[in-house]
Parts: C-alpha cells; structure tokens; sequence
C-alpha cells in the first residue's frame, strides 16, 4: 500500500485536511505531520518533518501545503533526496512525476480551491516516472546535490 506524509502550516492547514479526508477515502496509508492548529507557525519546520521522512523512505510520497506551496517546497527541496514539485495545474502535477520523479507535491492554499487541489493531488498519486532520458537529468540533480560546494 502506497505510504503519504502529508505537512502544512497554519496557512495550508484546512487544505491539508480536505486532502486528508479525500484520501482517507482510498486505500493509501497517510500521516499527517503538523500542523495541526491554526496558530501561526513557520512551515520549514513542517517542510522538513514530511521530507526526511520521505528522504528516508518512510514513506512513498509526500504532500506539503502553505499559503503558496513555495516556501515550503523550497525548503523541503533542502533536504537530500528531495524532488519537490509546487504546482497549481493537472499538467505540471503529472508532468513532475513523469520527468521529474518528484517525491513530494507542494500546493499553495491561498492559490487553487479544493475541487482543483484534490485533481492535482490525485493526478500526482496516480502518475509514474517514465526513466529513460529523465533519469539521466535526475542522476545529474543528484551529482550537483552531492557536489561539496554545491
Ligand atoms: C504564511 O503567511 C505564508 O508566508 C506561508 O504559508 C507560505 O505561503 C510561504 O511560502
């Protein structure tokens, strides 16, 4: 069964839940990693809970919210083994698995309404890494990842 850690700040909090109840509809195993209220908080905290996991292989997949889905996909982006995707559309949200193999997906709250959200979640869930020539660009993310002075 797929495994997703899903993340948020306060300002991604009520998306974050939707998601959550969208996909407690499915047979995946989810946790949620915070926030859990609606006091303000700083997302790189929650950003970096979801993405060692995910790092780690923890979990298959990630899903990250905040106002925007930038602040937190840039910090999670920090993190090594990390591909994360912010996206606002069905075609960036496939087109990051396919080419990117992106592991988490970050969504801005204050960006796309819940009916596009749950599309654009659903179409990164269910989309896979194609290989090939990708591969050979994400093996060089990951040499310029290992570089000592980056
Ligand atoms: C919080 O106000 C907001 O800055 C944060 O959720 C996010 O949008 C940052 O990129």
């Amino acid at each position: 069964m797929m495994k997703i850690a899903l993340g948020s700040d306060h300002a991604g909090l009520s998306l974050k839940m939707e998601i959550i109840k969208h996909l407690e509809e499915k047979s995946l195993e989810i946790k949620d990693f915070g926030t859990y209220t609606e006091e303000s908080c700083d997302y790189p905290d929650y950003a970096y809970a979801v993405a060692s996991e995910v790092s780690k292989k923890n979990f298959d997949l990630g899903i990250l919210v905040c106002g925007t889905g930038i602040g937190i996909s840039i910090a999670a982006n920090k993190v090594k083994g990390i591909r994360a995707a912010a996206c606002s559309d069905t075609f960036s949200a496939h087109a990051s698995r396919e080419h990117n193999d992106a592991n988490i997906i970050a969504l801005g709250e204050r960006v796309v309404g819940v009916g596009l959200a749950l599309d654009i979640v659903d179409t990164f869930l269910n989309s896979k890494f194609q290989g090939d020539r990708h591969q050979r660009r994400i093996d060089k993310i990951t040499e310029i990842e290992n570089r000592r002075n980056k």
